[in-house]
């Protein structure tokens, strides 16, 4: 998973022509959205976050800059943050530089996981010099799969930022965060960063910029099917196209032909006609309501929820129901 901060996993060991056959050979065809990150889709992500018209990024982090110690629950000390995706620790940093009111650091312990394992190793070592008072116990694992966390203390706060919970289906949401309960145990509580629904003329720049960079990022998913699963696509025969589903509450991006082709994936030979779309993304915009229904389908309760002043983005905390 990806994450916006610059240094980014791109160790997916996905069956990259498994994958894309099953969503090619479907009907309307999909690609899975994981297999936008590899090398090159990693710093175009990284470039995503820094466009004007992608406010996500800067959004939350002045949201987590300026709440600070007010986004923890009262009396958390000697604490674990369990970060979700958490190959770069850029925004962790903004809980585990927090003291609690004796001066003391409320986080001892970082628990970053993600499937990157040298990104990890690289996180673990800065961790070292810029905060020796914490411990940092990397996880390589995808966090979608169950997990079985090193022991931690009484407090645990589960940390998922970026709203790369947009990026999962509403079950699959769902099923997210009741693991994640279940992995961080008894009383844990947990920070959920995402994006808010709002007019679409802000929300569709965000994912068709004017400098092309989404543009192409969505593209580079067939430069690596043509390098990783024995494809051949023609990159100049697609376009990018993101539209706002309003009935499904999200963004989505398309890959669209330009004309009838067919495209060699993995010894197989996939006809796409002209207009087609390969759907390769969605991500969903929530409301409160929505973000509440969803956590407590997973067996968490929103204790508190902040915004930034024009309701673009939300970071919320649950505890367990
Ligand atoms: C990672 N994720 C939260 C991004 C999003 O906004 O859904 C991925 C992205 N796709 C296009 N632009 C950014």
């Amino acid at each position: 998973m990806p994450n916006d901060s610059g240094s980014v996993p791109c160790g997916l060991r996905a069956d990259v022509a498994e994958s894309a056959l099953a969503g090619l050979t479907a009907s309307p065809k999909t690609l899975p959205a994981k297999l936008f990150y590899d090398a090159e889709g990693c710093r175009l992500f990284y470039a995503i976050t820094k466009l004007p018209e992608y406010y996500l990024t800067r959004t939350e982090t002045a949201l987590l800059r300026s709440l600070g110690r007010s986004l923890l629950p009262d009396g958390l000390r000697g604490a674990a943050l369990v970060e979700f995706g958490g190959s770069d620790e850029t925004k962790a940093r903004y809980l585990l530089d927090l003291r609690d009111g004796r001066g003391e650091p409320v986080f001892n312990t970082y628990v970053p996981i993600d499937v990157a394992e040298a990104a990890l190793t690289e996180l673990r070592r800065r961790m070292a010099v810029s905060h020796p008072h914490v411990t940092t116990v990397p996880l390589a694992a995808d966090f979608m799969t169950p997990l079985r966390l090193p022991p931690l203390g009484r407090h645990r706060l589960g940390f998922f930022p970026g709203s790369t919970i947009g990026n999962l289906d509403p079950g699959a949401a769902v099923g997210f965060l009741a693991a994640a309960r279940d992995s961080l145990g008894p009383n844990a509580w947990f920070l959920l960063g995402a994006d808010l629904r709002k007019a679409p003329e802000v929300l569709l720049p965000a994912y068709n910029d004017a400098e092309g960079v989404t543009a192409a990022f969505n593209l580079n998913l067939l430069r690596r099917l043509n390098r990783e699963a024995g494809a051949d696509f023609d990159l100049r025969l697609f376009g990018h196209r993101a539209i706002w589903n309003a009935d499904a509450g999200r963004i989505e991006m398309h890959l669209i032909s330009t004309r009838d082709q067919t495209v060699r994936v993995a010894g197989r030979t996939i006809m796409i006609a002209r207009d087609e779309s390969i759907h390769t993304e969605n991500s969903y915009k929530f409301t409160p309501r929505i973000l509440r229904d969803t956590a407590s389908a997973a067996g968490w309760e929103v204790q508190r929820a902040w915004t930034d002043p024009a309701n673009y983005f939300g970071i919320s905390l649950l505890r367990h129901a």
